[in-house]
Protein backbone atom coordinates (compact mmCIF):
# COMPACT_ATOMS: atom_id res chain seq x y z
CA UNK A 1 0.00 0.00 0.00
CA UNK A 2 1.45 3.48 -0.85
CA UNK A 3 1.94 6.38 1.62
CA UNK A 4 -0.49 8.51 -0.79
CA UNK A 5 -3.86 8.04 -2.49
CA UNK A 6 -2.93 7.30 -6.53
CA UNK A 7 -4.54 9.37 -8.87
CA UNK A 8 -4.85 9.06 -12.63
CA UNK A 9 -5.75 11.93 -14.67
CA UNK A 10 -6.86 11.81 -18.62
CA UNK A 11 -5.57 14.24 -20.74
CA UNK A 12 -7.89 14.50 -23.61
CA UNK A 13 -5.66 17.35 -25.25
CA UNK A 14 -7.66 18.71 -28.67
CA UNK A 15 -9.33 15.68 -29.43
CA UNK A 16 -13.21 13.99 -28.75
CA UNK A 17 -16.58 15.60 -30.07
CA UNK A 18 -20.15 15.65 -28.49
CA UNK A 19 -20.67 11.88 -29.87
CA UNK A 20 -17.33 10.55 -29.36
CA UNK A 21 -17.07 12.16 -25.43
CA UNK A 22 -20.98 10.22 -24.84
CA UNK A 23 -19.13 6.84 -26.31
CA UNK A 24 -16.19 7.95 -23.53
CA UNK A 25 -18.38 8.96 -20.95
CA UNK A 26 -20.73 5.79 -20.96
CA UNK A 27 -17.99 3.18 -20.79
CA UNK A 28 -16.41 5.14 -17.92
CA UNK A 29 -19.62 5.27 -16.05
CA UNK A 30 -20.31 1.86 -16.82
CA UNK A 31 -16.91 0.22 -15.91
CA UNK A 32 -15.70 2.40 -12.76
CA UNK A 33 -17.46 1.46 -9.72
CA UNK A 34 -16.95 2.81 -5.94
CA UNK A 35 -14.50 0.34 -4.92
CA UNK A 36 -12.41 1.52 -7.64
CA UNK A 37 -13.04 5.11 -6.64
CA UNK A 38 -12.49 4.37 -3.00
CA UNK A 39 -8.94 3.15 -3.93
CA UNK A 40 -7.73 6.19 -6.78
CA UNK A 41 -8.61 9.00 -7.20
CA UNK A 42 -9.93 9.64 -10.97
CA UNK A 43 -10.16 13.00 -13.23
CA UNK A 44 -11.06 13.19 -17.18
CA UNK A 45 -9.83 16.98 -18.65
CA UNK A 46 -11.54 17.42 -22.12
CA UNK A 47 -11.68 20.54 -24.27
CA UNK A 48 -13.00 23.30 -22.58
CA UNK A 49 -15.65 23.37 -24.50
CA UNK A 50 -16.86 19.91 -23.72
CA UNK A 51 -16.52 20.81 -19.45
CA UNK A 52 -20.33 21.19 -19.45
CA UNK A 53 -20.72 17.66 -21.11
CA UNK A 54 -18.62 16.28 -18.43
CA UNK A 55 -20.46 17.89 -15.92
CA UNK A 56 -23.56 16.63 -17.38
CA UNK A 57 -22.42 13.03 -17.41
CA UNK A 58 -20.13 12.58 -14.55
CA UNK A 59 -22.03 14.86 -11.70
CA UNK A 60 -23.36 11.91 -10.23
CA UNK A 61 -19.91 10.12 -10.04
CA UNK A 62 -16.77 10.28 -7.89
CA UNK A 63 -15.03 10.98 -11.25
CA UNK A 64 -13.98 14.62 -11.17
CA UNK A 65 -13.40 16.69 -14.20
CA UNK A 66 -10.97 19.58 -15.05
CA UNK A 67 -9.54 21.86 -17.63
CA UNK A 68 -6.23 21.07 -19.36
CA UNK A 69 -5.04 24.58 -19.03
CA UNK A 70 -6.17 27.96 -17.10
CA UNK A 71 -5.55 32.02 -17.83
CA UNK A 72 -2.49 33.57 -16.09
CA UNK A 73 -5.14 36.73 -15.35
CA UNK A 74 -7.93 37.14 -13.43
CA UNK A 75 -10.34 38.41 -16.09
CA UNK A 76 -10.97 41.39 -18.58
CA UNK A 77 -9.81 41.85 -22.03
CA UNK A 78 -8.15 38.60 -23.35
CA UNK A 79 -9.38 37.32 -26.06
CA UNK A 80 -9.89 33.13 -26.31
CA UNK A 81 -8.91 33.02 -22.30
CA UNK A 82 -10.63 30.68 -19.65
CA UNK A 83 -9.96 32.27 -16.05
CA UNK A 84 -10.00 29.99 -13.19
CA UNK A 85 -13.53 31.42 -11.80
CA UNK A 86 -14.98 29.89 -14.97
CA UNK A 87 -13.29 26.44 -14.85
CA UNK A 88 -14.40 26.46 -11.01
CA UNK A 89 -18.32 27.45 -12.64
CA UNK A 90 -18.49 24.44 -15.00
CA UNK A 91 -18.12 22.37 -11.43
CA UNK A 92 -14.19 21.86 -12.35
CA UNK A 93 -12.31 20.47 -9.31
CA UNK A 94 -8.94 20.18 -11.36
CA UNK A 95 -6.64 22.30 -13.48
CA UNK A 96 -3.84 21.04 -15.40
CA UNK A 97 -0.90 23.44 -15.80
CA UNK A 98 2.64 23.72 -17.67
CA UNK A 99 2.04 20.94 -20.12
CA UNK A 100 4.71 20.24 -22.54
CA UNK A 101 2.37 20.73 -25.40
CA UNK A 102 2.15 24.34 -24.14
CA UNK A 103 5.69 25.00 -22.96
CA UNK A 104 6.86 24.27 -25.85
CA UNK A 105 4.50 24.79 -28.67
CA UNK A 106 2.57 27.90 -27.02
CA UNK A 107 6.79 29.56 -25.14
CA UNK A 108 4.82 29.07 -21.85
CA UNK A 109 7.40 29.76 -19.16
CA UNK A 110 8.31 28.80 -15.64
CA UNK A 111 6.81 32.20 -14.09
CA UNK A 112 3.69 32.04 -15.93
CA UNK A 113 2.51 28.43 -14.75
CA UNK A 114 3.21 29.34 -11.73
CA UNK A 115 1.27 32.13 -11.54
CA UNK A 116 -1.57 30.15 -12.79
CA UNK A 117 -1.48 27.72 -10.32
CA UNK A 118 -1.40 30.13 -7.85
CA UNK A 119 -4.90 31.82 -9.30
CA UNK A 120 -6.23 28.14 -9.56
CA UNK A 121 -5.20 27.34 -6.25
CA UNK A 122 -7.20 30.69 -4.94
CA UNK A 123 -10.04 29.81 -6.58
CA UNK A 124 -10.71 26.31 -5.15
CA UNK A 125 -9.37 24.58 -8.26
CA UNK A 126 -6.50 21.62 -7.41
CA UNK A 127 -3.51 21.31 -9.49
CA UNK A 128 -1.50 18.92 -11.58
CA UNK A 129 1.45 20.99 -12.61
CA UNK A 130 3.72 19.29 -15.26
CA UNK A 131 7.20 19.19 -15.99
CA UNK A 132 9.83 17.51 -17.74
CA UNK A 133 13.22 17.23 -19.77
CA UNK A 134 13.31 17.13 -23.53
CA UNK A 135 15.13 14.69 -26.12
CA UNK A 136 17.93 17.39 -26.27
CA UNK A 137 18.06 18.11 -22.86
CA UNK A 138 18.01 14.19 -21.76
CA UNK A 139 20.84 13.51 -24.31
CA UNK A 140 23.24 16.18 -22.87
CA UNK A 141 22.71 14.40 -19.43
CA UNK A 142 21.28 17.57 -18.16
CA UNK A 143 17.87 16.43 -17.01
CA UNK A 144 18.36 17.18 -13.21
CA UNK A 145 19.37 20.75 -13.96
CA UNK A 146 16.42 21.12 -16.17
CA UNK A 147 13.86 19.51 -13.06
CA UNK A 148 15.51 21.71 -10.46
CA UNK A 149 15.40 24.78 -12.08
CA UNK A 150 11.15 24.11 -13.05
CA UNK A 151 10.55 22.73 -9.49
CA UNK A 152 12.71 25.79 -7.85
CA UNK A 153 10.24 28.14 -9.87
CA UNK A 154 7.23 26.50 -8.78
CA UNK A 155 8.18 25.68 -4.72
CA UNK A 156 7.11 28.68 -3.37
CA UNK A 157 3.46 27.91 -4.52
CA UNK A 158 3.89 23.83 -4.01
CA UNK A 159 5.13 25.01 -0.35
CA UNK A 160 1.98 27.13 -0.15
CA UNK A 161 -0.37 24.38 -1.41
CA UNK A 162 -1.88 21.52 0.97
CA UNK A 163 -0.72 18.13 -0.26
CA UNK A 164 -4.12 16.65 -1.63
CA UNK A 165 -4.56 20.19 -3.54
CA UNK A 166 -1.26 19.49 -5.65
CA UNK A 167 0.26 17.07 -7.36
CA UNK A 168 3.55 17.18 -9.66
CA UNK A 169 2.87 15.15 -13.56
CA UNK A 170 6.46 14.47 -14.39
CA UNK A 171 6.08 14.06 -18.13
CA UNK A 172 9.64 13.29 -20.10
CA UNK A 173 8.58 14.72 -23.41
CA UNK A 174 10.69 12.35 -25.36
CA UNK A 175 8.25 9.94 -23.99
CA UNK A 176 5.01 11.80 -24.73
CA UNK A 177 2.75 10.55 -27.83
CA UNK A 178 5.80 8.20 -28.91
CA UNK A 179 4.93 5.21 -27.59
CA UNK A 180 8.45 5.03 -25.95
CA UNK A 181 7.85 5.13 -22.41
CA UNK A 182 10.43 5.55 -19.99
CA UNK A 183 11.22 2.88 -17.94
CA UNK A 184 9.76 2.19 -14.65
CA UNK A 185 13.05 2.39 -13.41
CA UNK A 186 14.03 5.53 -15.23
CA UNK A 187 11.00 7.21 -14.01
CA UNK A 188 11.47 6.17 -10.21
CA UNK A 189 15.04 7.87 -10.40
CA UNK A 190 13.36 11.25 -11.30
CA UNK A 191 10.49 11.20 -8.67
CA UNK A 192 13.03 10.30 -6.27
CA UNK A 193 14.79 13.40 -7.30
CA UNK A 194 12.04 15.18 -7.53
CA UNK A 195 10.69 14.26 -4.21
CA UNK A 196 13.73 15.23 -2.53
CA UNK A 197 14.73 18.62 -4.28
CA UNK A 198 11.12 19.74 -3.15
CA UNK A 199 12.13 18.82 0.41
CA UNK A 200 15.84 20.44 -0.09
CA UNK A 201 13.67 23.44 -1.82
CA UNK A 202 11.46 23.69 1.82
CA UNK A 203 8.02 21.71 0.82
CA UNK A 204 7.53 20.31 4.14
CA UNK A 205 4.84 18.17 3.26
CA UNK A 206 7.18 16.29 -0.16
CA UNK A 207 6.08 13.00 0.93
CA UNK A 208 2.61 13.52 1.30
CA UNK A 209 2.90 15.40 -2.66
CA UNK A 210 1.56 13.21 -5.13
CA UNK A 211 4.03 12.61 -8.11
CA UNK A 212 2.41 11.02 -11.13
CA UNK A 213 4.22 9.86 -14.46
CA UNK A 214 2.73 10.61 -17.90
CA UNK A 215 3.88 9.35 -21.37
CA UNK A 216 2.91 6.81 -23.40
CA UNK A 217 1.80 4.76 -20.32
CA UNK A 218 -0.76 1.65 -21.78
CA UNK A 219 -2.55 -0.87 -20.06
CA UNK A 220 0.58 -3.21 -20.80
CA UNK A 221 3.35 -0.62 -18.90
CA UNK A 222 0.75 0.91 -16.18
CA UNK A 223 1.59 -1.56 -13.27
CA UNK A 224 5.01 -1.78 -13.41
CA UNK A 225 5.10 2.02 -13.79
CA UNK A 226 3.04 2.31 -10.91
CA UNK A 227 4.32 -0.46 -8.57
CA UNK A 228 7.18 2.00 -8.26
CA UNK A 229 7.36 3.58 -4.34
CA UNK A 230 7.39 7.21 -6.25
CA UNK A 231 5.26 7.30 -9.10
CA UNK A 232 1.47 7.98 -7.63
CA UNK A 233 -0.52 7.66 -10.58
CA UNK A 234 -0.36 8.51 -14.32
CA UNK A 235 -1.40 11.64 -16.86
CA UNK A 236 -2.67 9.46 -19.50
CA UNK A 237 -3.03 10.92 -23.22
CA UNK A 238 -3.66 8.62 -26.05
CA UNK A 239 -4.95 5.82 -23.84
CA UNK A 240 -7.22 7.72 -21.91
CA UNK A 241 -9.34 8.42 -25.21
CA UNK A 242 -10.37 4.61 -24.72
CA UNK A 243 -12.64 3.53 -22.06
CA UNK A 244 -11.62 0.21 -21.88
CA UNK A 245 -7.63 1.44 -21.88
CA UNK A 246 -8.26 3.71 -19.08
CA UNK A 247 -9.91 1.88 -16.86
CA UNK A 248 -7.56 -0.87 -17.15
CA UNK A 249 -4.76 1.91 -16.33
CA UNK A 250 -7.11 2.86 -13.22
CA UNK A 251 -7.14 -0.49 -12.31
CA UNK A 252 -3.43 -0.65 -12.32
CA UNK A 253 -3.01 2.27 -9.89
CA UNK A 254 -5.28 0.75 -7.60
CA UNK A 255 -3.51 -2.27 -7.61
CA UNK A 256 0.17 -0.49 -7.63
P1 LIG B 1 0.51 10.13 -24.17
O1 LIG B 1 -0.04 9.26 -23.08
O2 LIG B 1 -0.34 10.15 -25.41
O3 LIG B 1 1.95 9.84 -24.45
O4 LIG B 1 0.46 11.64 -23.63
C1 LIG B 1 0.98 11.93 -22.38
C2 LIG B 1 0.59 13.31 -22.01
O5 LIG B 1 1.09 14.27 -22.57
C3 LIG B 1 -0.45 13.49 -20.98
O6 LIG B 1 -0.53 14.81 -20.59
Amino acid sequence: MKPRKPLVAGNWKMNGGTLANEHLFTGLRASIDRHLMSQVELIVCPPYPYLGQAAAWLGDTDIAWGGQNVASLESGAFTGEVSATMLEDLGCKWTIVGHSERRTLLGEEDETISRKAELALAQKLNVIYCIGETLDERERDITEEVLRQQIERAAPVIASAPAERFVIAYEPVWAIGTGRSATPEQAQAVHEFIRTTMAAMGVQHARQIRIVYGGSVKPSNALALFSMPDIDGGLIGGASLVADEFVAICRAAALG
